[in-house]
């Protein structure tokens, strides 16, 4: 269904239709506002713009809900395991017994990367950001598999996708095994996705591992609540790198650069720095005072969010996450989850925080089971970017197969100088 609206500017009325989706806020179509009146609209960070059409992801920030497509975050995290997680997003639908087993059959099946990746990754210093390792190797997965580059190809497009999503794994436990100095393991196609990550993660060649099935099914509740968001930071760079034609190694290779940052996905990392800069309870209220102070720039990191205006319904389950790893590895009393749950309570009940709307996001436990259950912080993001490759992928073919895709080019409103003329260095004051 479809209405107009009417924009007036310099006294012209302008008829600008509006486009209802299946849920959520309409949307007005400006992209022949240009063409009708000569202006652009303006909106820095994106705040009030949707930017494309898509059938993955939903989000109510108010009312704290996601939905992979149509299903809620919390029953896929409680039933379902991340490979149908990927399943749903790439194909729509939730696979049938047969499809479930062929997929985790195709995506294991490109688990090893080529062998020269190993040379590969002895070019970096071993105390190299595993972040700074995975961008470089994501990139150069192209030069490796450029039989799988050509974006025109379904098939192509298939494969890559399908190496990407099977390799990650892989080259996050390489980086994480360079990093500590230890021999890289290859993957063992009869595990499962998490339990073979984390035995590349943590095996060494001297002992047996056992995968501790507990921590493996939590890994993999981790895995699907990061898989996707629709369209953040790093999934719309991914659309926007993969709208010129670049190949999706390339796209994802970006999409993990963007994020890296702080704001996004370097946040788990930043929130357990800041979980053990607090260090104990006493000392959250001058934290709470310095993140509410506007002359410090410092923020409660793992709180807030751009679309969230009420509990991340990841971050719950999450926090139930936690407590049942701390629980399996008997770890009683954790003094960063003490901080946390003092934190988040005083948080909440906060006037700053309360007005604002400042709740806490994935990011806030996150870091404190992925510590307990051995990464070190430096693999926080990593692991962030492998289960998020899966969303950027999904994101990324249903940008190329929709007919009225064209290269991203937002524009700008210009503050700068008006036309001079060059003066020699001579004639220059
Ligand atoms: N601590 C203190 N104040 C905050 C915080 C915070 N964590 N987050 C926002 N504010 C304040 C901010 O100062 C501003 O105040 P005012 O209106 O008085 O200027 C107001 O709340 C709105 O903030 P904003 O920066 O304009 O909001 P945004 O939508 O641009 O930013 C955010 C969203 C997630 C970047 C921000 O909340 C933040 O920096 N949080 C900490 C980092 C973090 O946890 N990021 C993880 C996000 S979830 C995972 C992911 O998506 O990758």
């Amino acid at each position: 269904m479809s209405s107009n609206s009417t924009l007036s500017v310099d006294n012209k009325a302008v008829d600008l239709a509006v486009k209802e989706g299946t849920i959520g806020p309409s949307v007005i179509d400006i992209s022949k506002l240009y063409g009708q009146t000569g202006m652009f609209t303006y909106d820095p960070g994106f705040t009030s713009t949707a930017s494309c059409e898509s059938k993955i992801t939903y989000i109510d920030g108010d009312k704290g809900v996601l939905l992979y497509r149509g299903y809620p975050i919390d029953q896929l995290a409680e039933h379902g395991d991340f490979l149908e997680t990927c399943y749903l997003l790439l194909y729509g639908e939730l696979p049938t017994a047969a499809q479930k087993a062929d997929f985790d059959y195709r995506v294991t099946r490109h688990t090893m990367v080529h062998d020269q990746m190993n040379r590969f990754f002895t070019g970096f210093r071993r105390d190299a950001h595993p972040m700074a390792i995975m961008v470089a190797c994501v990139g150069a997965l192209s030069a490796f598999y450029h039989d799988s580059t050509d974006i025109s190809d379904p098939h192509q497009r298939m494969v890559a996708s399908m190496r990407m999503i099977a390799k990650m794994p892989t080259l996050a436990a390489m980086a994480y095994k360079y990093h500590v100095g230890q021999p890289f393991v290859y993957p063992q196609n009869d595990l499962d996705y998490t339990s073979n990550f984390l035995r590349m993660c943590f095996a060494v060649p001297a002992e047996e591992y056992k995968v501790n099935p507990v921590l493996s099914r939590a890994l993999d509740r981790i895995f699907i609540l990061h898989a996707d968001h629709e369209q953040n930071a790093s999934t719309s760079t991914v659309r926007l790198a993969g709208s010129s034609g670049a190949n999706p190694f390339a796209c994802i290779a970006a999409g993990i650069a963007c994020l890296w940052g702080p704001a996004h996905g370097g946040a788990n990392e930043a929130a357990l720095k800041m979980l053990e800069e607090i260090g104990t309870p006493d000392k959250i209220p001058m934290y709470i005072a310095k993140a509410k102070d506007k002359n410090d720039p410092f923020r409660l990191m793992g709180f807030g969010h751009r679309v969230y205006k009420n509990y991340d319904p990841r971050a719950r389950i999450m926090q139930k996450t936690t407590h049942e790893v701390l629980s399996e590895l008997g770890i009683k009393d954790d003094p960063l989850l003490d901080v946390a749950m003092e934190l988040e309570q005083i948080a909440l009940k906060d006037d700053y925080f309360v007005e604002k709307k400042l709740y806490p996001n994935i990011d806030f436990y996150s870091g404190i089971t992925l510590k307990a259950m051995g990464f070190p912080t430096s693999m926080f993001t990593v692991l962030f970017a492998l289960a998020r490759t899966v969303g950027w992928i999904a994101q990324w073919s249903e940008m190329i197969e929709d007919p009225s895709q064209r290269i991203g080019r937002p524009r700008q409103l210009y503050t700068g100088s008006p036309e001079r003329d060059y003066v020699t260095v001579a004639q220059r004051g």
